[in-house]
């Protein structure tokens, strides 16, 4: 039986992965270390997010600005995706999960795309947990590549600049096929978005976790589902209770 606190089971949970380099610094270890702790940390969540019946999880992989990092770390950080995509992808398509990758792909060089691409292409008619990988992915890039595509729609007179809606944008995104998130959580104590999912996370839930990346597990991640079960989401309007005593 589900327990009570975890009465609402959030659709969309979406994690910024943050603190793998301090978990090693902490500990008189390389980065890479951390990073490598971190995969762990990511095959333990995703797990226990199938478990919990969460439809969609969100691992923001790697970023747009990524790339700034020293070359050695960057190309650590690629090889531990390819190494997660060859090693886990026939256990997660056994699992029936579907994976789908956000991010710009166009200017992608090497195998990393192809590998990408077979694993959305592999596990697309999976129906449990679909697992959102975020790689080059930027929240304002992405704005702007929707924004771009709609202003050549409006130059080609196919549409008119007053036909515009948030909703049209919505469809443009990377996510136009998926629920935005109703809980965002970012580990390691900083506080704030990062150019993650800016327009998704419109009224996400927001929470911030001390642990370090490597050291979220299953627990921890049933922790933030029980905080998410005790907030009250308004979406602008008025809270369930408060419309029910009449305002
Ligand atoms: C933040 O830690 C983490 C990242 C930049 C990347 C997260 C990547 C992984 C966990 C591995 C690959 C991902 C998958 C999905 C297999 P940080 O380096 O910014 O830590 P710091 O802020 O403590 O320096």
């Amino acid at each position: 039986m589900v327990s009570p606190e975890l009465a609402i089971i959030p659709r969309h949970v979406a994690i910024i992965m943050d603190g793998n380099g301090r978990w090693a610094n902490k500990r008189g270890l390389p980065r890479t270390i951390g990073h490598s702790k971190g995969v762990e940390a990511v095959r333990e969540t995703v797990k226990a997010a199938a478990d919990a019946g969460v439809e969609y999880l969100t691992l923001f992989a790697f970023s747009s600005e990524n790339w700034s990092r020293p070359e050695t770390e960057v190309n650590d950080l690629l090889g531990l995706l390819r190494k997660f995509i060859r090693r886990d992808l026939a256990e997660l398509h056994r699992e029936n999960v579907r994976i789908r990758v956000i991010g710009e792909r166009e200017k992608l060089r090497g195998d990393i795309l192809p590998l990408l691409l077979e694993a959305e292409e592999t596990t697309r008619h999976n129906t449990s947990l679909t697992l959102v990988i975020a790689f080059n992915y930027g929240s304002r890039d992405e704005i702007v590549r929707a924004v771009t595509k709609l202003a050549r729609e409006v130059e080609a007179g196919k549409l008119s600049a007053d036909g515009i809606t948030a909703q049209l944008i919505g469809e443009q995104l990377d996510t136009a096929d998926i629920p935005d998130p109703d809980l965002i959580i970012r580990t390691s104590g900083e506080e704030r978005l990062s150019n993650f999912l800016l327009w998704q996370a419109a009224y996400s839930e927001l929470l911030f976790v001390p642990d370090y990346w490597p050291d979220f597990d299953r627990n921890r991640f049933f922790d933030a589902l029980k905080v998410f079960a005790s907030r009250d989401r308004r979406f602008g309007g008025l809270s369930a209770k408060t419309a029910a005593a009449g305002g």
